[in-house]
């Protein structure tokens, strides 16, 4: 089958989350089993775009409402990825850094998505599918089908992923102009809650609607940024697909950012120089467990009890572990954590900003992995931390819930906690700083999450599944 993928993010070429991840990894692994997937997707100014060869494949030009732009779409010259990989150039719009964060967002990835169906109309073949991911991409599929000039290209059926509900890319209403001439009839198609909603658009339009793990779907039944009663009425046609991880690109015993590589039998050594080295440079004490959190600094995280969370434990557990936070997002979270380093008596310390190389040496170096989220479509640190040996410690939310079972139960490896409160995290901050006196029993967990299958195996022939569906 041909799939094309389009998305805002795709490692390593631009990543703000775990989305760059898996549109990074699930086309890999398809084209694997013989099928043939790609990716299209912004051509931002990365360092990546300048480091690779690339040939140009189409140009056009397109507009978006009375403003006319061209485009240029080009692709890798290598397939170094495992697929062919396109970036579309659109001068003015998709010329920045960053991916997002930007007032005229909306009008960015409208003219993205608009220059993509333009491409693929001109194509003299059509693919098997048009696979969207989230919001930045949910308006193909309603123009795919209502969109008079895509008329030719209407019968390729859409499969739309949702990582992420919270954000939907709201539009008022006097932008419907900038969506290419659409049969008007079908306004209640774009429209939720008088704005025209990107997601709940794609939700209603797309052939198929998969989410990153089973328990976010039936969570988006009753917790959804307001589309509760929709994703109820279109229950029929989502199905949950639990993320893989790119297992050659997560591999402690291969990653290009670490300088210790360890497998199962060598973990204790591999992580320990890990730790030491980790300890050094962010001053920590490599004598006590080393508890760490990855990600975004926003409120879906549980981000802003952080600093509360590190002061109880510190009052009540006592100075007897490190904290150390790697992450960038709310300013005031990240002026909180930053207020507390002088008060670190070699336990604590933070990273404020976007650190790939870091990250890969947390995952490695850390005893634990706090993620005390209050919404996780899937999440990957987690299985990023356990394939490095470093115990989770879970909100049971979403895909957490989906991926790590508490250590107190059977063949448990985790520890996992029902809310995201300072309580409930405080108390999880005690359990592991008392599992770590029993080192014994560390070694067992860690072997077996190691053990643990998180590739995207199982994975893509579900996907596959969802795509013969539609056929
Ligand atoms: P989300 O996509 O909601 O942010 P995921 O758990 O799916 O959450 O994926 C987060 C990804 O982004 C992981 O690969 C994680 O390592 C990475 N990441 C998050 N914040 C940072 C950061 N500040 N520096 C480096 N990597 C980060
Ligand atoms: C989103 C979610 C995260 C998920 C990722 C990849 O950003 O917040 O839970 O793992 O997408 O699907």
């Amino acid at each position: 089958m041909e799939i094309l993928h389009v998305s805002a993010e795709c490692y390593p070429v631009a990543k703000a989350g775990g989305l760059g991840d898996v549109v990074g990894a699930l086309p890999k692994y398809l084209n694997q089993l013989g099928h043939f997937a790609k990716v299209v997707m912004p051509m931002y100014r990365t360092k990546y775009l300048y480091n690779h060869d690339w040939e140009v494949v189409h140009k056009g030009y397109s507009n978006l409402g009375n403003w006319t732009f061209e485009f240029t779409v080009i692709k890798e010259a290598t397939n170094e990825l495992g697929f062919d990989l396109y970036l579309v150039d659109i001068n003015g719009l998709l010329d920045r850094e960053k991916v997002y964060g930007y007032d005229d967002d909306s009008e960015r990835f409208l003219a993205f998505q608009i220059a993509v169906l333009d491409w693929v109309n001109a194509w003299e073949h059509h693919p098997d599918v048009i696979h969207v991911h989230d919001h930045h991409t949910g308006l193909i599929p309603f123009m795919i089908k209502h969109s008079f000039r895509y008329r030719k290209i209407r019968s390729i059926p859409t499969v739309l992923t949702i990582h992420n509900a919270q954000y939907q890319g709201w539009m008022d209403w006097s932008k419907s102009n900038q969506i290419p001439e659409w049969d008007s009839w079908r306004w209640g198609l774009l429209d939720w809650e008088n704005n025209i909603n990107p997601l709940a658009s794609a939700i209603k339009c797309a052939d198929k609607v998969t989410t990153v793990s089973t328990s976010y779907l039936e969570e988006l039944r009753y917790m959804s940024n307001g589309l509760e009663d929709l994703f109820e009425y279109e229950k029929g046609k989502c199905v949950g697909i639990l993320n893989g991880i790119d297992v050659e690109v997560w591999d402690p015993n291969a990653d290009t950012y670490l300088e210790h590589h360890y497998s199962i039998k060598t973990a204790a050594a591999g992580k320990e120089k890990s730790k030491r080295e980790l300890c050094e440079t962010f001053n920590l004490d490599p004598e006590k467990p080393l508890i760490v959190f990855i990600g975004r600094l926003v409120g879906e995280k549980g981000s802003e009890l952080l600093p509360q969370v590190i002061g109880d434990s510190f009052y009540y557990v006592g100075r007897r572990m490190n904290f150390l936070i790697l992450g960038s997002g709310f300013p005031e979270v990240e002026a909180a954590l930053n207020a507390m380093k002088p008060l670190s008596q070699q336990d604590f310390n933070v990273f404020i900003g976007y650190n790939e190389a870091l990250s890969h040496k947390m995952y490695a170096g850390a005893d634990f992995l706090l993620m005390p989220s209050r919404v996780e479509p899937c999440g990957l640190n987690q299985m990023y931390s356990m394939r490095y040996g470093t115990i989770p410690m879970v909100r049971r939310i979403g895909g957490l819930k989906d991926t790590v079972i508490d250590f107190g139960e059977t063949n448990g490896y985790g520890i996992c906690y029902n809310h995201t409160a300072v309580g409930d995290i405080t108390h999880a901050v005690w359990r592991a700083v008392e599992l770590y006196q029993d080192k014994a029993l560390m070694q067992t967990l860690r072997e077996r999450m190691m053990n643990l299958d998180f590739s995207w195996e199982t994975s893509v022939k579900k996907y596959l599944e969802v795509y013969q569906s539609i056929q």
